[in-house]
């Protein structure tokens, strides 16, 4: 659900009857410019026409007509038109465009908009002039209200040429407008679900199609040393597709490659311990990042989103598999040192499982995680060498880390 901004909702309400009347003359008014329409095509084709009468009718919500009325009106005209036009019905020649995108042949080219943004826009004014600033990038946190300060924080690194959206996961929206960028934000709501879950259903490559890098993030991240425009500079200078900010070691959780590094501004390999990388180009010792804290290129995202399975919400694996995305991966995928973050690892979409069998919430999350981390392999796998055979070669011994 995103928020209906600038007060938009209480006025409606309250003038929800006009509204229910706006509503049914547009209807009315789309009803009979389709009548009128296709008894007049020569018309249909460069505007549709409305008697006068009608679009007086549509402006003046007080006005004494009635629908039955309307409609005898909108006949006599058509059948009046069509008695004019009488021999070049046919003449008009039907649109079919193929390479328009699946579904909208029938549609005129120039009339189709494949793709959409985040752009908060004015009820009034033109709008060719709502927009003040297009932002070019996109940052998204799934959030609980309980992270509220250091999502407050985190959202303060990144400049106005972000769009700032949202993910709740708890239910709650409206506690989020204490903070003034929540008035330009938005938010999604639903409830219990992850990051991976949101992305893929909110996040469709035609959608963010305007923003050149996209993060996606979790909410426990510490950026007191990071600075999102000054990230994004590393980005493009070290040509990475797929990348996230260092992490301080602060617990021995974390992998070799994604440790930040104090004597360089960007790492793309590294060393792990004996013989976990078989070879020096694959994850975990290239090609690789956690998917805590990943940031994308327009590019990458348009291949990762689709990876993205729908019922594996946790997103394990991932991390392993965003190399297919991106060519050669051991180049363009890399960790910014310069930039780095904390991760607080804030136990909080875990806790939102339920207790079962006597297990801790977070005990099912975790056991969820894994399983899906299997599947996932075994998807991918799976696919690769069902595509190997059907161009009738032998499937490569292990395409799969
Ligand atoms: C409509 O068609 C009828 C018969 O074909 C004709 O008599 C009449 O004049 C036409 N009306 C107009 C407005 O052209
Ligand atoms: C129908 O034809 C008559 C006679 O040619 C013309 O005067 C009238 O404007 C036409 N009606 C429409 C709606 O085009
Ligand atoms: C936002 O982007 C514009 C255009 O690229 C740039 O000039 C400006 O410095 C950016 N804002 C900040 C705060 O960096
Ligand atoms: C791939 O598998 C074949 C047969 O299973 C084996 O002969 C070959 O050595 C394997 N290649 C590698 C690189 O492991």
């Amino acid at each position: 659900m995103a928020k209906l901004g600038f007060g938009g909702r209480s006025v409606l309400t309250r003038k929800s009857n006009e509204s229910m009347r706006i509503i049914i003359s547009t209807v009315i008014g789309i009803v009979l410019g389709y009548l009128i329409g296709i008894s007049f095509p020569t018309v249909s084709i460069t505007k549709l026409h409305f008697p006068s009468s009608i679009v007086s009718y549509i402006e003046d919500r007080n006005s004494g007509l009635t629908t039955q009325t309307l409609l005898n009106h909108a006949w006599d005209s058509a059948n009046r038109n069509r008695n004019n036009s009488t021999s070049n019905t046919d003449d008009t020649p039907k649109i079919y465009v193929p390479t328009n995108p699946r579904g909208a042949e029938r549609l005129p080219p120039c009339i189709v908009v494949p793709e959409s943004d985040f752009y908060l826009r004015r009820l009034w004014g033109n709008p060719d002039e709502d927009l003040i600033v297009q932002q070019k990038y996109l940052v998204t946190f799934t959030v609980g209200y309980e992270q509220k300060n250091n999502i407050d924080a985190a959202v303060k690194k990144f400049s106005e040429n972000f769009t700032i959206l949202l993910f709740h996961y708890d239910g709650r929206t409206t506690e989020w407008d204490e903070f003034e960028w929540s008035k330009r934000a938005i938010h999604v709501s639903a409830r219990k679900q992850t990051k991976w879950w949101y992305a893929k259903r909110f996040l469709h490559p035609d959608i963010v199609a305007r923003y050149e890098y996209i993060f996606i993030w979790d909410e426990d991240l510490g950026l007191e040393h990071f600075d999102a425009e000054e990230y994004i500079k590393l980005v493009k200078k070290h040509g990475l597709e797929i990348s996230q900010p260092g992490l301080e070691p602060n617990n021995g959780l974390t992998w070799q490659m994604t440790k930040r590094r104090g004597d360089h501004e960007v790492h793309k390999e590294t060393e792990e311990r004996p013989g976990w990388c078989a070879d020096p180009h694959l994850p975990p010792c290239a090609a690789f990042v956690e998917i805590m804290a990943t940031v994308f290129s327009r590019d990458a995202w348009r291949c990762v989103w689709h990876m993205i399975q729908n019922d594996l919400v946790h997103g394990w694996g991932l991390d392993f598999a965003l190399r297919k995305c991106v060519e050669p991966a051991h180049e363009k995928i890399g960790v910014v040192d310069a930039q780095w973050i904390v991760h607080q690892v804030v136990p909080s979409l875990g806790n939102q499982g339920q207790a079962e069998k006597g297990k801790a919430p977070w005990e099912g999350v975790r056991e969820r995680c894994r399983k899906e981390w299997a599947i996932f392999q075994t998807r991918m796998s799976d696919a690769e060498k069902a595509y190997y055979l059907s161009i009738g070669i032998s499937p490569p011994n292990s395409t799969v880390t």
